[in-house]
């Protein structure tokens, strides 16, 4: 392709399209960033990536005890929640319901309407899928090792193929076509999923396929979370080597460049520039 240098992406001769998917997706990226900014405050502070209550706050310190999870109870109701509040409320209370039954103390105590707000990816922005951010808040209260968990749970989720068929026996529109989004964005995820099934945003099977989505990300946080119960948990995620050379060059303190902030699949939106055309 013609010249690397300053902002080769939008002078892509691909053309226009692109061009306008990735002023789209800066937004986007932009709305992660914050997301991102945030959960990195929150483990600069410990060191270890734990949190404790502040003497202000009155909650009590993290994070907060926890017993085994019913993998397919979380599954079923994160599917059931998707259709009162959406995605990440759908995650969050399918988590919280089951940890205020299994384990009582402060879980019975959030409001769960609260997570509400990351439907569509935040009030419909399409920035992180709500099914992660509804997950990720409740990994954060309930591990040490929060930055692990909630780490694979994004990696994870940028390879799984959703939904699963693990909602065959209950779902309104079973067998499902899958699509594995390589992004954590929800506008992403969805328009890669809709794009392949010929489906439109507001129709019943866009809505069924969410809802999966919605129960088994939440079923994987309770199953990396009973693991971490017992010592268990292993983070399996690897960046695909489709983008790992880029991130040696431009991610991190140590990187050549360390000209970029964030872990998402780079060729989502960019052209690989080490490969000559
Ligand atoms: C061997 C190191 C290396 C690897 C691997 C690499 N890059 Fe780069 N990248 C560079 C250098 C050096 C530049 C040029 C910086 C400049 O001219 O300011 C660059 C420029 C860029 C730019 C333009 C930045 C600007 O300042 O306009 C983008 C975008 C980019 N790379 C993305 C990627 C992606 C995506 C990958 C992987 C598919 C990748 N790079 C892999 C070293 C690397
Ligand atoms: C969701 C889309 C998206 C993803 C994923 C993404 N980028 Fe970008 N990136 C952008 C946009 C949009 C810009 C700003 C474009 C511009 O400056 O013209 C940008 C800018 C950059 C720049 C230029 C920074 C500068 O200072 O000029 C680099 C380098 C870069 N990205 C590298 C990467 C690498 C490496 C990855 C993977 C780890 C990555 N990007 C993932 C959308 C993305």
């Amino acid at each position: 392709m013609a010249k690397a240098k300053n902002r080769p992406i939008v002078e892509d001769n691909s053309g226009l399209t692109r061009r306008k998917f990735l002023v789209s997706a800066g937004a986007l990226a932009t709305g992660l960033a914050v997301t991102g900014g945030i959960a990195g405050c929150a483990s600069t502070g410990g060191g270890g990536g734990n949190t404790s209550a502040t003497a202000s706050s009155g909650a009590a310190p993290l994070p907060w005890k926890y017993q085994k999870l019913d993998v397919e109870l979380v599954r079923k109701r994160g599917y059931e929640g998707y259709y009162k509040f959406g995605c990440c409320y759908g995650a969050a209370s399918a988590l919280l319901t089951t940890l205020t039954e299994t384990s009582g103390g402060s879980w019975g105590t959030i409001p769960q309407e609260m997570f509400a707000y990351g439907a569509g990816g935040a009030y419909s922005w399409g920035t992180l899928c709500g099914a992660l951010n509804g997950s990720l808040a409740v990994i954060n209260l309930a591990s040490e090792k929060h930055a692990d968990i909630g780490n694979e749970l994004m990696g994870w989720y940028t390879e799984f193929p959703f939904p699963s068929e693990k909602h065959d026996s209950y779902c309104k529109i079973p067998k499902q076509m899958t699509t594995v989004s390589k992004s954590p964005l929800c506008h992403v995820s969805v328009s890669t999923w809709a794009n392949k099934a010929g489906a439109r945003i507001n129709e019943e099977a866009k809505k069924e396929r969410c809802a999966k989505l919605t129960g088994d990300t939440a079923a994987h946080v309770a199953e990396m979370l009973n693991m971490a119960l017992e010592g268990k948990f292993a983070a399996a995620y690897a960046v695909p080597g489709e983008f790992d050379h880029c991130m040696k060059c431009h991610q991190g303190e140590k990187s050549q460049l360390d000209n970029q902030q964030g872990k998402m699949n780079c060729i989502s939106c960019h052209d690989d520039h080490t490969k000559n055309k």
